[in-house]
């Protein structure tokens, strides 16, 4: 018996949401796709995904609700597997890091680079908000402040374990120089190794005392393991590493495919490959950083609110126009727009058009002209010939760009096909040829040779979008469709069905756009604060101030201290918009300047006022006037 060849592709481990959008589903489409595919194809596949369970976040909102974190993360997780069984995810396993399995692994791992000296203990300093009881790194507070309280936060120091990382930087670039595919695409390599790998790596921190939802560390119960090592060693946990049976870590591993978005890739593409150099275990084969969807050109995100449950989706336009979005839009390896319009245009223009459009037709030519049975074409023309040669030669053009990882030209070299096909169909005019009894033999022709070429499509497209491809399936009335048996000619007859099902019903673009934009305009109503009273307001002193000296603050690369002049009174004022403006800029703009504001130390630095300004989500913008300095608002 000839053992199959294996493939084991994951995604990462979600962190427990009850706002999935559709942004997060794309990571996840996509490796199902390439999971399925591969299936297909006759490997033994191994698909994982699961749930990122532990951190101070979840900690907190569970104790929030008074509930414990389980009791808070189980609800989260079944809502998450339904979303990936409305989107047909076809994962073999889902991995919780609160599984038992796990925090074992995870334990074992940490003691074990612990006794090797990979990991010691030292301290580390953070900015700490005592109430919220976390840490922050210099660059999430905002304005100098706890980014989710907006209260102050202290410079504080904890023991805390660290990674050598720096130990293992000479034995990692060698090991990159053989093993460029580690890092994909491409671009992604230049960029870990000019800003991470170049600069020299800095030891990692490891562990927190301020954190106790995590896995605890086994000789120092002070300490909980802290997110990276605790959700990569997912991986290699699934798979029962390090446990009394690891009979699928020695069938799977080394991983064949991360699939990860681009935020993630130095994670999985520096620190992930050198915890398993150091205990010594293969590297996986391939990392893919994925783009973003994007919104408007921005991340999607929940802070914006600019997401809707991806069930409504799928509920609206069926689940294949979700997948089919999701695996054409987004360009190879960069950032793709998305918007509920052009979803449904997609849908539209192809799975509609050029789908549907041509299963519908044959399936009923089929029917009215020969009572649904077609037998082979056994006398090709030449332009039979020719479309022939194009569905001949798909598989391997689609296997190429699959094998890339090159989904979204995958399926359009599958989509020229089908408008091959249509063409085909307005170039025989098989209602013409109908008409006359002697063309009978070439009708059957014509309607065969459109039959298989669907047949020969709709396997390509089943990993990719499974659910239509089995409607076809059905109406073809086929049940043998494999790649291996992916040749024209296959079928010696057809006896198809005679109820055509309509696979993508179109939807009205101008009616959705309509629809969209009321929906806009029902979202802008805002939650207000409490209302305040004319001389709650009137306690407000702004004014005009010109900008006249900015520079960055020494201590915080996220804020500018500016000199404002605000009529003959300089103040010198910290601002949180480093991000968004140089200093050298900044200087001349007339800003309003909220002038009694009571004096603050901004890392260290006194700010005697604030520049107002406008905010939409992440978009932060400075307002100006063009009033004289001094000017008074009211
Ligand atoms: O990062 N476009 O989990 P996560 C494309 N727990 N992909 C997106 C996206 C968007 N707008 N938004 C999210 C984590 N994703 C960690 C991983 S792995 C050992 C630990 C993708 O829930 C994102 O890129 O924040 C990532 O691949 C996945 O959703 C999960 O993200
Ligand atoms: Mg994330």
């Amino acid at each position: 018996m000839s053992e199959k060849k294996t493939y084991y592709i994951t995604t990462p481990i979600y962190y427990p949401s009850d706002n999935f959008h559709i942004g997060h589903c794309y990571t996840t489409v996509t490796a199902d796709a390439l999971a399925r595919y591969k299936k297909l194809k006759g490997y033994d596949v191994f698909f994982l995904t699961g749930s990122d369970e532990h951190g101070q976040k979840i900690e907190g909102r569970a104790k929030e609700k008074g509930i414990t974190p389980m009791e808070f993360i189980n609800p989260i997780i079944d809502n998450a597997k339904d979303l990936w069984k409305a989107l047909d995810v076809s994962y073999d396993k889902f991995i919780r890091t609160t599984d038992e399995e796990h925090v074992k692994c995870v334990q074992k791992i940490f003691e074990r680079l612990y006794k090797q000296g990979d990991i010691y203990k030292g301290s580390y300093e953070g900015w700490y908000c005592t109430p919220c009881e976390s840490f922050w790194t210099e660059s999430q507070l905002v304005d100098g402040k706890c980014p989710d309280c907006g209260r102050e936060v202290k410079l504080t120091k904890e023991d805390a374990y660290f990674f050598k990382l720096s130990r293992y930087q000479k034995r990692f670039e060698e090991y990159l120089n053989s093993h460029r595919d580690l890092m994909q695409p491409e671009s992604r390599y230049n960029e870990m190794y000019n800003n991470f790998l170049k600069p020299g790596l800095k030891d990692l921190c490891v562990s927190r005392a301020s954190v106790k939802w995590g896995i605890p560390v086994t000789f120092d119960k002070s300490q909980t393991v802290y997110v990276w090592v605790d959700a990569l060693s997912n991986y290699i946990s699934a798979l029962g590493y390090d446990s009394d049976d690891d009979s699928l870590y020695q069938k799977f591993w080394p991983a064949d495919l991360h699939l990860v978005g681009k935020e993630i890739f130095r994670f999985h593409t520096i620190i992930w490959p050198i915890i398993l150099m150091a205990l010594d275990l293969p590297l996986p084969k391939k990392v893919y950083g994925h783009g973003w969807l994007t919104i408007g050109g921005g991340k999607i995100s929940k802070s914006k609110g600019n997401y809707k449950d991806p069930r409504i989706f799928v509920n609206d336009y069926g689940v294949d126009a979700v997948r089919y979005f999701l695996l054409s839009e987004v360009p190879f390896g960069s950032d793709g727009n998305f918007s509920e319009l052009l979803m449904v245009e997609r849908r539209n223009s192809d799975l509609c058009n050029v789908l549907g459009n041509l299963v519908n037709r044959t399936i009923s030519m089929a029917n009215k002209y020969f009572g649904g049975v077609v037998h082979k074409n056994t006398n090709p023309t030449d332009l039979d010939l020719e479309v022939i040669a194009q569905l001949e030669s798909m598989d391997n053009e689609v296997d190429e760009k699959v094998e890339a990882l090159n989904i979204p030209n995958a399926l359009s070299l599958i989509f020229n096909r089908l408008e091959r096909l249509n063409k085909y169909i307005d170039e025989t005019e098989p209602w013409k040829l109908a008409k006359d009894d002697t063309n009978k033999e070439r009708l059957n022709n014509v309607i065969y040779t459109i039959l298989e070429g669907i047949r020969l499509c709709a396997i390509e497209l089943n990993a990719f979008i499974p659910s239509s491809a089995n409607k076809i399936y059905q109406q073809l009335n086929i049940n043998n469709a494999s790649f291996e048996n992916n040749r024209f000619g296959f079928i010696d007859e057809y006896h198809v069905t005679d109820k055509p099902e309509i696979l993508f019903a179109r939807i009205d673009e101008k009616e959705l756009a309509e629809r969209l934009a009321a929906e806009d305009n029902e979202e802008e109503k805002i939650e207000h604060l409490p209302e305040i009273s004319i001389d709650d307001f009137a306690k407000v002193e702004l004014r005009v101030g010109e900008v006249i000296e900015s520079k960055k603050h020494e201590k915080a690369d996220k804020l500018l201290v500016s000199k404002i002049d605000i009529g003959g009174e300089v103040r010198q004022i910290v601002s949180g918009i480093a991000k968004i403006i140089k200093p050298e800029d900044f200087v001349g703009k007339k800003v309003i300047v909220v002038t009694n504001l009571k004096p603050a130390t901004i890392r260290g630095v006194e700010s005697q006022g604030m520049v107002l300004c406008g905010e939409n989500g992440d978009d932060i913008e400075i307002i100006t006037s063009t009033l004289p300095k001094g000017s008074k608002l009211r």
